[in-house]
Order: C-alpha cells, then sequence, then structure tokens
C-alpha cells in the first residue's frame, strides 16, 4: 500500500475513535507486528538505495502523525474517564446520615454500680449469693422461724416441699458471709441480687425484683454508724444537698430497726407528687443486727456488733431518674430501652 494511502487511512481512522479499546485496536493495526506501519519499516529492504532515504523520512513522517495523535487521544480520553469515575463515585454530603444505634447502660445496672462503686470506696466487698435457696437461710437463721406471721408477708416461691424457695429478699446472703467469715472480722459486704415474691405485676410490683443488701460487722457497731453509711450513699446517689432521717420501723432480723427516708430531691422537702405532699421519700430498710442472727451465725453477740441495709433497687433507680413503671426495666422491646437513652442524657 501507498505511503499516502496509509496517510489518508490514518486520517479517515483517527475519527472513528470513541473510546480507549478502538484506540488500542487502532494502534495494533499500524504499529502492530504486522500493523501496516510496522510493513512499510520491512519494505525498506527492498527499496532501492537512492530511494532509501526519502522512503525513510516519509515512514517515519508518517509513524510520527500516527504517534502524535495517539498520545493526545489517549490523554483526552483517560481524562474524560476519570472526570466520569469521579463524578460517579462522589459523596453526596447534603444526604441524611444513616441513623445509628448504639448500645446504653441499663440504668437499673447503672444504679447498682454506682451502689457498689459508693461502698466499695468504704471498704466493702460485692459478693453473690444464690437466688434458689434454703429456707434456713431466707428464714430461720434471720430470726424468722417457721410460723411466724412476717413470713406471710413474703409471699414466697416454694420449689420443693418447704425447705428449697426462691429467695423472697437478699438478706439470706448476709447469713452466708457471716457463715463463711468463721468468727472473723470485720465483715462489709453488699449483696445486690435479684429476689422473687408472689406479687401480681403492676407499675410498681413484680414477681421479680432486686435488692441491694448490706451487712457489716465488727466491735462496737451502733446504730449512729448506720445512720452515718446510709447518709453517704444516699448523698452519692441524689446529690450532697440530700438529708437523711431515721424512723423507727420492725424487721424480725434487726433491733433496733429503721426505715430510712431522704428530703425529697424534686421539690427540696416543700411537698410535690413524688413524696405525696410529705417532703420525705422512703428509700431503706435497716437496722442494728439482732443478736439471735449474729450468734446462729457463729458470731458472739457481746463481743461483737453490726449493722444491716437492704434497699430496692427498682425503686431507687425509679426514683432517681423519673420513671413511673417499673416494668420498663425488663421489657425487652427496643423501642421502650431507647427511652433510658434519654434518661441516661439527663
Ligand atoms: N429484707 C428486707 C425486706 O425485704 C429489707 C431489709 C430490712 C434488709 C432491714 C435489711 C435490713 O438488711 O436490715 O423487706
Amino acid at each position: 500500500m501507498k505511503i499516502d494511502e496509509i496517510k489518508d487511512m490514518i486520517l479517515e481512522d483517527q475519527k472513528k475513535v470513541k473510546d480507549l479499546n478502538s484506540l488500542n485496536d487502532l494502534k495494533v493495526k499500524y504499529l502492530g507486528k504486522k500493523g501496516l506501519i510496522s510493513e512499510l519499516n520491512q519494505e525498506i529492504r527492498n527499496i532501492p538505495n537512492e530511494e532509501k532515504k526519502d522512503f525513510g523520512k516519509k515512514v517515519n513522517e508518517l509513524k510520527n502523525i500516527f504517534n502524535d495523535f495517539y498520545e493526545s487521544k489517549k490523554n483526552e480520553l483517560e481524562t474524560i474517564n476519570l472526570n466520569e469515575k469521579l463524578k460517579s463515585e462522589a459523596i453526596d454530603i447534603s444526604l441524611p446520615a444513616y441513623n445509628i444505634k448504639v448500645g446504653a447502660p441499663n440504668i437499673l445496672e447503672k444504679l447498682i454500680e454506682e451502689v457498689e462503686s459508693v461502698c466499695m470506696s468504704m471498704g466493702y466487698d460485692v459478693v453473690d449469693g444464690p437466688e434458689i435457696e434454703e429456707d434456713k437461710y431466707n428464714f430461720e437463721m434471720l430470726n424468722i422461724p417457721k410460723g411466724h406471721p412476717a413470713r406471710d408477708a413474703q409471699d414466697t416461691f416454694y420449689l420443693e416441699g418447704e425447705e428449697i424457695l426462691l429467695r423472697s429478699q437478699t438478706s439470706p446472703v448476709q447469713v452466708r458471709t457471716m457463715l463463711k467469715g468463721k468468727g472473723k472480722v470485720p465483715i462489709r459486704m453488699i449483696c445486690p441480687g435479684k429476689t422473687y415474691r408472689r406479687d401480681d405485676d403492676d407499675a410498681t410490683h413484680s414477681h421479680q425484683f432486686m435488692q441491694i443488701e448490706g451487712l457489716l460487722v465488727d466491735k462496737d457497731i451502733s446504730l449512729s454508724d448506720l445512720k452515718g453509711t446510709l447518709d453517704i450513699i444516699c448523698k452519692k446517689l441524689f446529690g450532697d444537698e440530700v438529708e437523711t432521717r431515721f424512723r423507727p420501723s420492725y424487721y424480725q432480723f434487726t433491733e433496733p430497726s429503721v426505715e430510712g427516708d431522704i428530703t425529697c430531691f424534686h421539690c427540696h422537702g416543700k411537698g410535690c407528687n413524688i413524696c405525696k405532699n410529705t417532703g420525705w421519700i422512703t428509700v431503706v430498710g435497716a437496722g442494728v443486727v439482732h443478736p439471735n442472727v449474729l450468734r446462729m451465725s457463729g458470731y458472739d453477740p457481746e463481743e461483737w456488733s453490726g449493722f444491716a441495709f437492704g434497699f430496692g433497687a427498682e425503686r431507687l433507680a425509679m426514683l432517681k431518674y423519673g420513671i413511673d413503671d417499673l416494668r420498663v426495666f425488663y421489657n425487652t422491646d427496643l423501642r421502650e430501652t431507647r427511652v433510658f437513652d434519654r434518661w441516661e442524657a439527663r
């Protein structure tokens, strides 16, 4: 084929190139092993010497024409490709973000941890006890013998006959801790845990609820030690401005027994619907450990004395976070537990 024909052909072909693939095909067509320009190079051998120089020059020109076109077209096409890619991969920062659901601690758990941390700072151990309990520990060794009317107040779930039950209070852990202590002092423990009673479930009652038990046994422990300790715990939970007071009460396993109130953190004592217009809210049952209880668990009441207390964990959390229905703590509906996130944020 003549050089001029090839040149015309290149100019024609140039117009048809639409993408990098067709551009590459062209390169093969002209400069590939059997390409048209490559073949011209082969022909040089057969050209008479005096024409060689001129022929070679023309072939080179042809090659340059093609290469110039090839490079500039390649650049152009690559730029187009890149721009398209950038456009399709661009992030629209004006789109609303996905709502990522994050977990939050259950506030009942959080409250228990707060009580644990203040008690640990005063040297208390956090201990555990079984939820399936013996009558002996749940009642008898707490000075509540069989047939005693105090048992009726705790409508108990019995599992096997009259001896095995679901603990109706965390107080049996007092007994277990003293038995383990084998007469050694001091004992300083708290036990947060589940308890069970045959209650109908409503906004303020549940067949399963949590208590936080506390026990301290040492030398010369008196009611004033108990008052000081509970005062510290309540201030930690509800704020330093909260005041405490103690009213006489009755429990089989403490003597004297008290109920502890705090000034209403909502109205600060003025009276509102949270404190039922009394200015005070009851938060704890407590007392000085009854000598019988000490004795039955191997501590000589002549030598040692102690105090004990029991908080209702849900009640504390409900007061602290302004929750009016205890059932939300045990609800597994995520829409309900989301609400806790908001309480958390307060
Ligand atoms: N166990 C009691 C109850 O369930 C609460 C309680 C009262 C615990 C006085 C105590 C205490 O340790 O000293 O009603």
